[in-house]
């Protein structure tokens, strides 16, 4: 799968872009503000319906427009060409793929799975635990195809045991989402724990390759603890639970431990070593998805010259080089990424929002 052309509108800075870019690397150079995060935000958005700079649609659309327009080709492995389409004001959104309405934002993302790596990405270390539940289940909803639907029985679940818990109602009515919300756990905690185990090979040959002498450890957390039973805990916390007014365990307080030489990662190492090791648990993370799938998914690497040193950089594009992914980069300036590696390859220009292709 990939993005064979993308008509942008109203984008940020972006008025009115054509992009065609190929199925390999495409480089994005140009100065500061012209307008490169930009447009990979636009791709990205165009995956996941949202940003990752921002959760203000306003910021989204130009300042001069009422609303954005994004409408791509994609191309499947199997060589169809889907059309894709969003429109999207301040108060109303419009998406449709193949010329029907898309209802459900999963819909839209399984059709064009997108990944990021961004300046900011190491929040996925240093920011909350959700950051790195949803890390953990980007993969899981990709690979696994009963996981929305799970996910959104045990949401539903737990947001009615909770409002019961909040309005103090008694043992039994609360009590009436345990067997719902057990089994729905249980059945993410298999899917999480395995995908987990699948991704780790992907991330012990990168890891080894970037931390040399040290030890990175990533590790899952179910929510409870291991030895006790989910459905026993429910029971025997009710009382705690509805003092609280919300469900203290299961799967919504899962966890990654991410740990360098025992040490806490969020802690224990600097911000060029956290900009590192996120971008290979998303490389990992790519590398699995095209095993676990069979399909290829697009990486978006936002201002990689400046993320990282001329070493790290230079072994990271080689990594990159034997993905079978589509690759965005962006840069400020093109010989501040070397392409030799790819094959197939573009290069574009970017000024004042303004795209041109690079010879
Ligand atoms: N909603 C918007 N409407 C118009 N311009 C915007 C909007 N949001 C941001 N910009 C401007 O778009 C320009 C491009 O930003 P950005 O894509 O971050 O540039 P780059 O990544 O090339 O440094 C900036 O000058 C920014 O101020
Ligand atoms: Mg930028």
């Amino acid at each position: 799968m990939h993005l064979l052309q993308l008509q942008i509108q109203d984008f940020r800075n972006l008025s009115t872009l054509n992009f065609e870019p190929v199925d390999g690397v495409n480089l994005i150079t140009g100065l500061n503000a012209s307008g490169k995060t930009s447009l990979l935000e636009a791709i990205y958005y165009l995956s996941h319906l949202r940003s990752f700079r921002t959760h203000q649609i306003s910021d989204l659309i130009n300042r001069e427009s009422s609303q954005l327009q994004l409408v791509a080709t994609i191309q499947t492995d199997s060589k169809n060409q889907i059309p894709l389409g969003i429109q999207r004001s301040r108060n109303k959104l419009e998406v449709r793929a193949n010329r029907q309405p898309v209802k459900r934002a999963a819909d839209i993302a399984t059709l064009f799975p997108v990944l990021a790596i961004h300046p900011d990405s190491y929040r996925l270390i240093t920011g909350s635990p959700s950051q790195r539940r949803q890390y953990l289940d980007w993969g899981v909803f990709h690979v696994e195809h009963d996981f929305f639907g799970i996910w959104q029985r045990y949401k539903r679940a737990l947001s009615q045991r909770n409002a019961a818990l909040k309005s103090k109602q008694n043992d039994d009515y609360c009590s009436l989402w345990d067997k719902e919300l057990f089994d729905m756990a249980t059945y993410i905690d298999t899917l999480r724990s395995k995908y987990l185990t699948n991704l780790q090979p992907y991330l012990d040959e990168l890891m080894a390759q970037f931390f040399k002498d040290q030890e990175v450890e990533v590790r899952y957390k179910r929510g409870w603890a291991s030895e006790t039973s989910l459905e026993h805990l429910l029971k025997s916390e009710l009382h705690k639970d509805r003092q609280k007014g919300f469900t203290q365990f299961g799967p919504h307080r899962a966890e990654l431990v991410i740990k360098v030489d025992g040490q806490s990662a969020q802690t224990g190492i600097s911000r060029g070593q956290q900009k590192t090791l996120v971008a290979l648990l998303r490389l990992a993370q790519a590398q699995q998805f095209t095993e676990g799938t069979g399909r290829n998914c697009v990486l978006l690497y936002d201002d990689l010259a400046a993320e990282l040193d001329s070493l790290h950089r230079e072994k990271i594009l080689n990594v990159l080089a034997k993905m079978k992914l589509q690759l965005f980069l962006t840069a400020i300036e093109v010989e501040q990424i070397d392409l030799s590696a790819w094959g197939e390859k573009k290069k574009f220009h970017v000024e004042q929002g303004c795209l041109k292709d690079l010879i």
